[in-house]
């Protein structure tokens, strides 16, 4: 739309799309309709089992998109959790406060709680703690790994967020996960969220993300 010129700034047609705006104070017009600028919506699913992180799915199965409220404004998921992965998906129009989250350095910790199909070796924590090699993503930063009160459940925390990282890591080691739940994305806990269920975050969670 920019390159036809149907796009004005303050009134004068922009052809390059490389060009800053401030949403507060300019006027934005497309075919000389005035845009009004975006509310931010920042919100937390407890994502139960079984949904797909996705618009649409192919094959039919329930996307993450079905649980969230009728006439949202355009959202897009933070991040992705398999379709047997619980817990807290973050979902915002703010693409910097998304970057914020997923960063190309790793952006902020995730911690999932993990259920094995047997118990932990204190060699294979070590390892993941030290940083491991996992085939076809490399070297992975170190990982925290802590007990959870329940038996064959541990805490894990990543610095990054690589595609299927907590399955692949107990994978490569010769463990099949039975169960991954995440539990805090960086400052933000899912806390006491019923599963299926959406809350607006807080400003105070929405600050302490900060800015990439
Ligand atoms: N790591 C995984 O393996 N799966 C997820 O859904 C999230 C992190």
């Amino acid at each position: 739309m920019i390159e036809e010129g149907r796009v004005t700034v303050n009134g004068a047609v922009v052809r390059t799309p490389a060009r800053w705006i401030d949403p507060r104070r300019d006027r934005v017009a497309v075919d000389r309709r005035l845009l009004r600028s975006g509310q931010r919506v920042y919100l937390a699913l407890h994502k139960p089992a079984g949904y797909v992180t996705t618009r649409s799915d192919e094959l039919h199965r329930p996307t993450v998109y079905d649980l969230l409220p009728q006439g949202h404004p355009w959202v897009f998921p933070v991040g992705r959790l398999d379709r047997d992965t619980t817990g807290l998906l973050l979902f915002t129009n703010d693409t910097r406060f998304g970057e914020a989250i997923t960063g190309p350095g790793g952006g902020v910790p995730k911690t999932y709680q993990v259920g094995l199909d047997r118990p932990l070796s204190a060699a294979d924590k070590r390892t993941m703690e030290q940083g491991m090699k996992v085939p076809g993503l490399g070297m992975l930063k170190q990982a925290e790994i802590e007990k959870t009160g329940e038996p064959g459940f541990w805490e894990i925390t990543l610095h990054e967020g690589r595609n299927r990282q907590v399955r692949r890591m107990f994978e490569t080691l010769g463990y099949t996960v039975e169960a991954l739940h995440r539990v805090s994305i960086g400052p933000i806990h899912l806390g006491t969220l019923a599963p299926g269920k959406v809350r607006p975050l807080t400003s105070r969670e929405i600050e302490s993300i900060g800015r990439p």
